[in-house]
Formats: structure tokens, C-alpha cells, sequence
């Protein structure tokens, strides 16, 4: 324990508030309402540093509400370590519930954390993490601010279980759709087998985006080792949350910030770290926009340099078998990181937020579950890392391998002399009423032999880009066996999910991207050998195409944020991030006037 007497070297900002002569009758006006709580004006006064604890649970962000709990531990170690605790909301994201998609909430939760961290006397923050993008809007905020921050994840949800069966988070829904289709399931067991997935408080219990982003904010060095895949309700997380406002304590007097620890090495660590573990597609934009945050040059190519060939070695849905209580016992994230650092293919020598470098804090670490984790040298399946394609129709779009299941692979990619390379006929649906409507329809003719083609539903044409490009194939499809089809889009698609898909395709349709003049019935020609993917269109039959503007209707914004997200909001190639925000960073180290 930190003595709570000790003065802190630098003059803190939030003394310009609560301790600043100059402007006494703004300072009384500070002091009196805080006071008016019990807070004293000599703590206030004290020089004792205020740490924000930015709020991410609600009854409307389900999956963070644990936080709500672990706020009362995280105000525990900050008051034993010296520092005031000042907890505030920050604006809740539910990715199941929020329509027309939480996509559009990451970049709006960031700006409202910019403006609280900077427009109030705060000297470090514990950002609560949890649900898929409350990690990195949160990370890309205190970049921006670069105020001393560590990150608290609230952990994933006890593993569910149906029928003696694993059931994972998201994964169960998109397995048990295919088998409503072949008529396998009723309805009522379609949803009990959502339900049981679902067991306890937590975020998302598979390797889903919430799973990843928070193993990331780990990777990254920004939380303390081992915290991100603890269970929600395990005692142990109630014992991060005590550390994490300890440790937050003493960063702020070491003035530890994220422009410390978010280095290049640091991100390509996370790149790493999401391939070994089958993460979610949806970090590539994520990690992308915390590195443009944080003015580190981070290229799409990276995630194929970088990731690709690297194995995956964490068995857990939607890649693997087993479910995040699994996970964490058998060692969780430093067990993964380990496995890396081991092989070389981890940066230890990057400093993190615990005060040490990456390889001291994994020092001893190695799994002991090699069912769960496996060793480097023995993999579950050899470059799984994502793709980075290109091609005529878009200048990027990812695949991520770790889903490929053999039978795709022997469908689609192991034809002699071919290997790695299929052609299909695409079948085009504008958004995902479209696909819903249509996808049934005899007339389309869907076989084996398709590919289903979504537009419409990235960062504009959505707007905010949703999470609807893995689509399943024809009732009929399934009921004869074929579980997947090859699927393309301009959106995205759930970190659940296992189905192998082209995703985050920049530029969208409606920013004028080649997905506008595909039309049904076109061929396209996947080659994964030379992470090509283009339509076999000639140049003047695409021409012809767009003088004739075939660009697909996209909806109007129904909010002014949409309109504006719109307006401002790059695509999910560079992060989906507003460039006109890049350019603030560091913002605490100007006061704001009073
Ligand atoms: Fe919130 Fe998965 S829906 S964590
Ligand atoms: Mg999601």
C-alpha cells in the first residue's frame, strides 16, 4: 500500500481546479458542489490524485454490469493507494440490442470520453471494459487525452451449457439457425439453447469481439496480467478490480500514459495475440483505429505480415471447442502471449502499464491445459491468422482462416492443381432485408456453387456498418448438407460466428466501391494463394456499368448521429475512424480555461 501522505512529484491537472489561488471564486464553485456529497476540501485540496472510473455498466449495456459491482473494489484500492475515486457514466453500447447497429455507438462513446477526460480534474482513469466495443472506444479516448490510464475488463460469462453440450456465446445462435432451416430444432429449443448460453452476469463467453478486444487491451499492455479472461462472477475478478484501482494510483505518480505503452510493437503484439487465439474479425477495424488514435502507423498489410502465418493455439468457440471458463483456468491470455513470446514471435521488451516490460509480466506463465492451449510447435491448425484481400471489386477486405472448416476447405480450396482458388457465381443482395426476402427464392438457383454477396451495410450505406455478411445458405442448401456458402460483403460480420467470409470490403458500395456495379449471375474468382479477389468483369463492361450509376439506394440517417457519423466516419479498411479527430492527441497536456 502506497502512504497515503506521499506528495506527488508533478503538480497534478485537477489542482488547477480544486487548488488554484488565481481564481479562488472558480475554485470555490468547484470545491462546494463536490463537497456537498461528503467529500472534504482538504481531501480535494490534498494534491491526492482523482481517478476517473469510467462507467460502461448500465441496465441498457447488460454485458458490462458487473462493473456496476466492481466499481465499489476499484473505489477500494484507489482510496488505500492514496488517490479520490470519481466515478461517471460513459454512453452505454449493447451490441444485440441497439439498432440499426453498435457500430455506430463506438466513435460516439469515444467522443463523450475525450470531452469528460478532458473538460473535468481528472489525473487517470480506469476504463471498465466488457461488451465488443466498449474496449476500444474507451482506449481510443484516453489515447486522445493521454491522461494515465489502465483498463478493467468486467470478464466473460460463466461457459453455458444445453443438453450436456457446450453452448458458446453468438456461436450457438448462428449453429442453431442452421438447424432451425433443416428443420432439425423447434423454435423453443432454438431459444432455450440461446438462453443456456447465457448463464451468468459477464460479456460474451466465446472468442467473440468482447473476448478478443479485452485479450487485445492486454496484449496491448494496458491491463494487468491476466485480467481479461477472468469470469465475471470468479472472486478473482473482484480482486483485479482492487488492483487495477491500486495500480492506476501509482501510474498517475509515474506518470504512466498510454502514449507510453501503445508503441508500434505494442499493436503488432495484439495482431499476434488475435490470431493464436482465432479472434474476432471486427478487431482488424478496432486495433487500426487504436493505433491511428494512439499516431502509430499501422498498415492493413500489417494483419497479413504480421498474423497470418501464425498458428492458432486457444480451442475456443467459434475456431475451437471450449468456452472462456476453460480458457482462463488453463491460463488465459499470458499462457497465449507466452506461447509467442517462446517462438519470437512476441515484442517482451515493450513496457506495460504494470510497470514492468511484457516478457517480465509472462515470466512463468506456460499453460498447463494443452488440450485448451496449445503449444506453438502444435498447433490446432497452421496459418490462421486473417487474409488481406484485394482485387477489382475493393481495395481491402479480410478473411479471417481460423473458421475454415475442413469440409469448406475440401469443397472449395483442395482442387488439384487449384488449390487455394475457387470461382462462384455471385448472387447479390442490397442489405440484409434483401438477403432475407430473397434467399429462399427458387428463381436465384442458388447451389454449391455460389457465392452470397451482401452491399449496402458498411460504414455509409448502413450506416455504421452491421454485422450481417455471414449468411446462410438456402433452407434447401442446408437441408441436403451444405452448411456454408463463401459469402462477401461490405459490412461485418459477428465475432461468433464461424463462417468463412469476406469481410469489412473497403471501399463499400456506398462510397462508390466495386460491390455498386457487381451484378448477379458475375463470377468471381477467390485466390487465396495471391489474396486476390476479383470479379471477371472486363474493364469496359464495368465502365458501361457505372455510367449507367447502378450505386444501390441506401437509407436515409433517422438521427442527427447518423447524419454525422456519416459525414465524418472513414472506412473499415483504415478503422472506420474520424480523421478530423486524429489530430487531437495528447489534449491534457493544455488545460482547458476555466
Ligand atoms: Fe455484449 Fe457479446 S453482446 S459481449
Ligand atoms: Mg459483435
Amino acid at each position: 500500500m502506497t502512504d497515503e501522505t506521499e506528495k506527488p512529484a508533478r503538480r497534478l491537472r485537477s489542482r488547477d481546479w480544486f487548488d488554484n489561488h488565481e481564481r479562488m471564486d472558480m475554485t470555490a464553485l468547484y470545491l462546494e458542489r463536490f463537497m456537498n456529497y461528503g467529500i472534504t476540501p482538504e481531501e480535494l485540496r490534498s494534491g491526492r490524485p482523482i481517478i476517473g472510473i469510467a462507467q460502461s455498466g448500465s441496465d441498457i449495456s447488460p454485458c458490462n454490469r458487473i462493473h456496476i459491482e466492481l466499481a465499489r473494489r476499484v473505489r477500494d484500492g484507489i482510496r488505500d493507494a492514496g488517490g479520490i475515486p470519481m466515478e461517471f457514466p460513459v454512453h452505454p453500447i449493447f451490441e444485440n440490442c441497439r439498432r440499426p447497429t453498435a457500430a455506430l455507438d463506438r466513435n460516439l462513446l469515444y467522443l463523450g470520453l475525450v470531452e469528460l477526460l478532458n473538460g473535468y480534474p481528472i489525473d487517470g482513469v480506469v476504463l471498465t471494459t466488457g461488451c465488443d466495443k466498449t474496449t476500444p472506444s474507451q482506449i481510443m479516448a484516453a489515447s486522445t487525452v493521454d491522461i494515465p490510464a489502465i483498463v478493467l475488463s468486467g470478464g466473460p460469462m460463466l461457459d453455458g451449457w444445453h443438453e450436456g453440450e457446450l453452448v458458446g456465446s453468438g456461436t450457438v445462435i448462428w449453429r442453431s439457425r442452421r438447424k432451425l432451416a433443416a428443420g432439425e430444432i423447434s423454435e423453443e429449443e432454438f431459444l432455450d439453447r440461446a438462453t443456456d448460453s447465457a448463464p451468468s452476469a459477464g460479456h460474451c463467453n466465446s472468442m467473440g469481439t468482447a473476448s478478443t478486444m479485452n485479450a487485445v487491451a492486454e496484449a496491448l499492455g494496458l491491463s494487468l496480467t491476466g485480467c481479461a479472461a477472468v469470469p465475471a462472477p470468479y472472486r478473482e475478478r473482484g480482486q483485479y478490480a482492487y488492483r487495477t484501482g491500486q495500480r492506476i494510483v501509482e501510474m498517475v505518480r509515474e506518470d504512466l500514459k498510454p502514449s507510453d505503452i501503445l508503441t508500434r510493437e505494442a499493436f503488432l503484439n495484439a495482431i499476434a495475440l488475435v490470431s493464436v487465439v482465432g479472434g474476432s474479425s471486427n478487431a482488424q477495424p478496432h486495433i487500426q483505429a487504436m493505433a491511428a488514435h494512439a499516431g502509430v502507423a499501422l498498415n492493413p498489410e500489417d494483419w497479413q505480415a504480421h498474423g497470418y502465418d501464425l498458428p492458432l493455439l486457444v480451442n475456443m468457440q467459434p475456431a475451437g471447442e471450449y468456452l472462456g471458463e476453460r480458457f482462463h483456468r488453463a491460463g488465459g491470455v499470458p499462457a497465449a502471449l507466452w506461447e509467442l513470446l517462446q517462438a519470437g514471435r512476441l515484442h517482451g521488451d515493450v513496457a506495460t502499464c504494470t510497470g514492468a516490460t511484457m516478457a517480465e509480466n509472462l515470466c512463468g506463465r506456460e499453460s498447463h491445459d494443452r488440450e485448451m492451449i496449445r503449444r506453438f510447435d502444435n498447433p490446432l491448425m497452421e496459418k490462421a491468422g486473417f487474409l488481406v484481400l484485394s482485387g477489382n471489386l475493393f481495395d481491402f477486405g479480410i478473411l479471417k482462416t481460423s473458421v475454415i472448416s475442413d469440409e469448406f476447405r475440401d469443397r472449395y480450396l483442395s482442387r488439384p492443381g487449384r488449390e487455394g482458388i475457387f470461382e462462384a457465381r455471385a448472387i447479390v443482395f442490397d442489405g440484409s432485408d434483401d438477403y432475407h426476402r430473397r434467399i429462399n427464392d427458387p428463381s436465384l438457383d442458388i447451389d454449391e456453387d455460389c457465392i452470397l454477396v451482401i452491399r449496402g451495410s458498411g460504414v455509409i450505406g448502413w450506416p455504421g456498418s452491421a454485422e450481417v455478411v455471414n449468411m446462410q445458405p438456402p433452407d434447401a442448401l442446408i437441408r441436403r448438407g451444405s452448411q456454408w456458402l463463401p459469402t462477401l460483403g461490405d459490412g461485418r460480420q459477428s465475432g461468433t460466428s464461424d463462417s468463412p467470409s469476406i469481410l469489412n470490403v473497403s471501399p463499400e458500395s456506398a462510397a462508390g466501391g466495386g460491390l455498386s456495379w457487381l451484378r448477379t449471375g458475375d463470377t468471381i474468382r477467390v485466390d487465396l494463394n495471391e489474396a486476390t479477389c476479383n470479379a471477371l468483369v472486363d474493364d469496359e463492361e464495368i465502365a458501361r456499368r457505372l455510367a449507367e450509376d447502378p450505386a444501390p439506394p441506401i437509407p436515409e440517417s433517422n438521427t442527427p448521429w447518423e447524419e454525422l457519423f456519416r459525414e465524418k466516419t472513414g472506412q473499415l479498411g483504415e478503422g472506420g475512424v474520424m480523421d478530423f479527430a486524429l489530430k487531437y492527441r495528447g489534449t491534457s497536456r493544455k488545460l482547458p480555461r476555466h
